[in-house]
């Protein structure tokens, strides 16, 4: 028989962590279709920034954002928190889908992750990272050193589908062309989505969302990201870093990075104790975008909890008049 100590719930941070992307969620969704990128980022990081203080941990921003784009950010090695324990590693992406809040379109979510000091991969000033995801049933299976057609050949065996039957997402931009062109060479079925590899990631270990495999080159910061999430959720992303060109593997090499390394779901988060949470902002295939009424809003999220594995879908009503937390301002 387990002992009390043993069997007694700790304490969720995941259920505090979504009050942070609520709150970016809620600050974000204004700008919606206005097309201004800048202005939804910065209040999406003001009110990321005033609820993480709120926060019981003591934490240190590992995977900020901001610096592939100069957006507004949260600044790597900022401390967050209330400084209480847990002293916890933290990354932020106030806004994946800045275009498509920017422009109204769908998939754009608020995300934020935790995990314990010194878990998560810290990629300095390195944007992009190839990634292979797959939810828990392909877990174990992938090997991003191999073909596409290798991976897709293993994904459909561990789900008893054929290739034809399985569906990969990937980013669309040309830097992805190859990828896209093996993908279709081997069958399967294919989404070419403008933005949102967060998302994306999720989707791969979502029941039903019908997607089953993640590939392609996107955001070094959404890498780690949406390592926590499926860590939680038990998925498996494996990643390798990716340079523009000589000079940025160049400065990679000098600083200490191999781009050849595969980065496996225990370099990007080496703990199990991962916490995430993401808020829909506008409308996405996975959460409901922010609705706004008269004297409040509601927002659509999901916590999920890496110890025990508890995903949960957090629909909330806010009330504008009791939100003292979140001023006019940036609200
Ligand atoms: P942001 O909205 O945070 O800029 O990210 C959107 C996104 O599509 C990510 O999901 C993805 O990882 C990254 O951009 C890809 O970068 P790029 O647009 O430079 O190809």
């Amino acid at each position: 028989m387990p002992t009390l100590e043993h069997s007694a719930p700790t304490r969720n941070l995941a259920l505090e962590l979504v009050r942070v992307t609520e709150a970016a969620a809620l600050s974000a969704g204004r700008f919606m279709g206005r097309g201004d990128k800048e202005a939804a980022d910065q209040a999406a990081v003001n009110a990321m920034r005033i609820v993480l203080q709120t926060v019981d941990m003591n934490g240190i921003i590992v995977i900020g954002e901001g610096e592939k784009d100069n957006a507004p950010m949260l600044y790597n090695g900022e401390i967050v928190g209330n400084g209480s324990e847990p002293d916890v590693d933290v990354a932020v992406d106030p806004i994946d889908g800045t275009r498509p809040l920017a422009f109204g379109r769908s998939n754009s979510l608020a995300t934020v992750a935790i995990a314990p000091r010194g878990t998560m991969f810290d990629p300095g000033p390195f944007v992009y990272m190839n990634k292979l995801a797959v939810g828990p049933e392909a877990k174990g299976k992938i090997n991003i050193e191999k073909s596409i057609t290798e991976n897709l050949r293993a994904i459909a065996k561990a789900k008893g589908k054929s290739i034809e039957d399985l569906t990969a997402i990937i980013l669309d931009r040309d830097r992805n062309n190859e990828m896209v062109k093996e993908i279709r060479e081997a069958g399967a079925r294919l989404r070419q989505i403008p933005d949102g590899d967060v998302g994306a990631a999720l989707m791969t270990a979502w029941p039903d969302s019908g997607v089953d495999v993640l590939f392609g080159i996107g955001g070094t910061p959404e890498g780690v990201i949406a390592a926590c999430a499926l860590r939680a959720m038990g998925g498996e992303i494996q990643g390798k870093l990716y340079a523009r060109d000589k000079n940025e593997l160049q400065r990679g090499i000098e600083a200490g990075f191999n781009f050849n390394k595969v980065l496996t779901m225990d370099d990007l988060v080496s703990s199990e104790d991962v916490f995430f949470a993401a808020t829909g902002i506008t409308d996405g295939e996975l959460l409901q975008g922010v609705r706004y009424f008269g004297d409040g809003a509601s927002t659509d999220s999901i916590v999920v909890r890496g110890l025990t594995g508890t995903v949960r879908q957090i629909n909330a009503t806010h009330r504008m008049d009791k939100l003292h937390y979140l001023n006019e301002e940036i609200y």
